[in-house]
Protein backbone atom coordinates (compact mmCIF):
# COMPACT_ATOMS: atom_id res chain seq x y z
CA UNK A 1 0.00 0.00 0.00
CA UNK A 2 1.06 3.11 -1.16
CA UNK A 3 0.15 6.84 0.36
CA UNK A 4 -0.20 7.67 -3.36
CA UNK A 5 -2.45 5.17 -4.08
CA UNK A 6 -6.44 5.84 -4.48
CA UNK A 7 -8.99 4.32 -1.86
CA UNK A 8 -12.64 3.82 -1.50
CA UNK A 9 -14.49 5.76 1.40
CA UNK A 10 -17.71 3.99 1.23
CA UNK A 11 -18.70 4.66 -2.50
CA UNK A 12 -16.42 8.37 -2.38
CA UNK A 13 -13.74 7.28 -4.34
CA UNK A 14 -10.42 8.96 -2.92
CA UNK A 15 -7.61 9.70 -5.65
CA UNK A 16 -4.82 9.64 -2.29
CA UNK A 17 -4.24 8.32 1.23
CA UNK A 18 -3.37 12.53 2.22
CA UNK A 19 -6.14 13.49 4.73
CA UNK A 20 -5.58 17.35 5.77
CA UNK A 21 -8.06 16.67 9.20
CA UNK A 22 -10.79 19.12 10.06
CA UNK A 23 -9.12 22.75 11.11
CA UNK A 24 -11.49 25.29 12.04
CA UNK A 25 -10.62 28.44 10.91
CA UNK A 26 -12.15 31.03 12.79
CA UNK A 27 -12.33 33.72 10.26
CA UNK A 28 -16.14 33.19 9.48
CA UNK A 29 -18.15 36.43 9.33
CA UNK A 30 -20.25 36.90 12.24
CA UNK A 31 -23.57 35.82 10.28
CA UNK A 32 -21.46 32.33 10.35
CA UNK A 33 -20.89 32.50 6.48
CA UNK A 34 -17.42 31.75 5.10
CA UNK A 35 -15.17 34.83 4.33
CA UNK A 36 -13.37 35.12 0.98
CA UNK A 37 -10.05 33.93 2.57
CA UNK A 38 -11.49 30.58 2.62
CA UNK A 39 -12.13 30.20 -1.15
CA UNK A 40 -7.99 30.53 -1.41
CA UNK A 41 -6.97 28.41 1.60
CA UNK A 42 -9.25 25.19 0.25
CA UNK A 43 -8.02 26.18 -3.44
CA UNK A 44 -4.77 25.87 -2.13
CA UNK A 45 -5.17 22.76 -0.50
CA UNK A 46 -6.81 20.89 -3.68
CA UNK A 47 -3.72 21.89 -6.00
CA UNK A 48 -1.40 20.78 -3.34
CA UNK A 49 -3.46 17.35 -4.00
CA UNK A 50 -4.76 16.43 -0.89
CA UNK A 51 -7.22 13.52 -1.70
CA UNK A 52 -9.69 13.95 1.31
CA UNK A 53 -10.12 17.61 2.79
CA UNK A 54 -12.08 18.06 5.36
CA UNK A 55 -12.90 21.33 6.35
CA UNK A 56 -13.68 23.11 9.85
CA UNK A 57 -16.53 22.03 12.03
CA UNK A 58 -19.80 24.00 10.95
CA UNK A 59 -22.15 24.85 13.48
CA UNK A 60 -25.65 23.24 12.89
CA UNK A 61 -27.81 25.45 15.10
CA UNK A 62 -27.06 29.06 16.45
CA UNK A 63 -27.30 27.70 19.71
CA UNK A 64 -24.09 25.20 19.04
CA UNK A 65 -22.38 27.62 17.49
CA UNK A 66 -18.97 27.00 19.63
CA UNK A 67 -16.78 29.77 18.86
CA UNK A 68 -16.69 32.74 17.13
CA UNK A 69 -15.41 32.55 13.68
CA UNK A 70 -16.98 29.51 13.29
CA UNK A 71 -18.97 29.01 9.93
CA UNK A 72 -22.37 27.25 10.13
CA UNK A 73 -24.34 25.09 8.21
CA UNK A 74 -27.40 26.06 10.01
CA UNK A 75 -29.84 27.92 7.48
CA UNK A 76 -30.48 28.28 3.79
CA UNK A 77 -28.06 31.41 3.48
CA UNK A 78 -24.84 29.50 4.44
CA UNK A 79 -25.20 27.09 1.44
CA UNK A 80 -24.45 29.27 -1.37
CA UNK A 81 -20.64 30.12 -0.33
CA UNK A 82 -20.43 26.53 1.37
CA UNK A 83 -21.21 25.30 -2.29
CA UNK A 84 -18.71 27.75 -3.90
CA UNK A 85 -16.40 26.32 -1.61
CA UNK A 86 -16.91 22.90 -3.24
CA UNK A 87 -16.74 24.30 -6.62
CA UNK A 88 -13.48 26.00 -5.85
CA UNK A 89 -12.15 22.58 -4.79
CA UNK A 90 -13.21 20.92 -7.54
CA UNK A 91 -12.59 23.54 -9.83
CA UNK A 92 -9.02 22.75 -9.56
CA UNK A 93 -9.46 19.55 -11.49
CA UNK A 94 -6.94 17.53 -8.85
CA UNK A 95 -9.25 15.18 -8.15
CA UNK A 96 -9.28 16.65 -4.61
CA UNK A 97 -12.86 15.90 -2.39
CA UNK A 98 -13.68 18.21 0.58
CA UNK A 99 -16.00 16.86 3.48
CA UNK A 100 -18.07 19.19 5.76
CA UNK A 101 -17.67 18.30 9.75
CA UNK A 102 -21.03 18.64 11.33
CA UNK A 103 -20.90 19.78 14.75
CA UNK A 104 -23.53 20.90 17.70
CA UNK A 105 -21.14 22.76 20.74
CA UNK A 106 -23.20 21.31 23.32
CA UNK A 107 -22.03 22.40 26.79
CA UNK A 108 -19.04 24.29 25.05
CA UNK A 109 -21.67 26.30 23.02
CA UNK A 110 -21.31 29.97 22.58
CA UNK A 111 -24.68 30.38 23.64
CA UNK A 112 -24.45 28.43 26.86
CA UNK A 113 -21.58 29.76 28.11
CA UNK A 114 -23.06 33.70 27.51
CA UNK A 115 -26.12 32.33 29.18
CA UNK A 116 -23.99 30.53 32.59
CA UNK A 117 -22.32 34.22 32.94
CA UNK A 118 -24.98 35.81 32.61
CA UNK A 119 -26.42 34.07 35.78
CA UNK A 120 -23.65 34.43 37.25
CA UNK A 121 -23.03 37.93 37.27
CA UNK A 122 -26.98 38.23 38.00
CA UNK A 123 -25.83 36.27 41.22
CA UNK A 124 -22.80 38.89 41.86
CA UNK A 125 -23.54 41.39 44.43
CA UNK A 126 -20.98 44.35 44.21
C1 LIG B 1 -6.41 25.34 15.14
C2 LIG B 1 -7.00 23.95 15.16
C3 LIG B 1 -8.31 23.80 14.78
C4 LIG B 1 -8.90 22.51 14.81
N1 LIG B 1 -10.18 22.34 14.43
C5 LIG B 1 -10.74 21.12 14.44
C6 LIG B 1 -12.07 20.92 13.98
O1 LIG B 1 -12.74 21.85 13.53
N2 LIG B 1 -12.57 19.66 14.05
C7 LIG B 1 -11.85 18.59 14.51
O2 LIG B 1 -12.36 17.47 14.56
N3 LIG B 1 -10.57 18.75 14.91
C8 LIG B 1 -10.01 19.97 14.88
N4 LIG B 1 -8.71 20.13 15.26
C9 LIG B 1 -7.94 18.94 15.57
C10 LIG B 1 -7.12 18.54 14.34
O3 LIG B 1 -7.98 18.18 13.28
C11 LIG B 1 -6.21 17.34 14.65
O4 LIG B 1 -6.95 16.23 15.00
C12 LIG B 1 -5.26 17.65 15.76
O5 LIG B 1 -4.57 18.84 15.46
C13 LIG B 1 -4.25 16.50 15.96
O6 LIG B 1 -3.64 16.21 14.75
P1 LIG B 1 -2.34 15.33 14.72
O7 LIG B 1 -2.69 14.03 15.39
O8 LIG B 1 -2.03 15.16 13.25
O9 LIG B 1 -1.30 16.11 15.44
C14 LIG B 1 -8.13 21.38 15.23
C15 LIG B 1 -6.79 21.59 15.59
C16 LIG B 1 -6.24 22.83 15.56
C17 LIG B 1 -4.79 22.99 15.96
Amino acid sequence: MSLFEKVLIGNMEVINRFVRSATAEFDANEDGTVSEAYFEMYRQLALGKIGAIIQGHLYISEEGKAHKGMAGIASEQHLPLLKKITQTVHETGTGSKIIAQLNHGGAHSVSKKLHLLEKILKKRTY
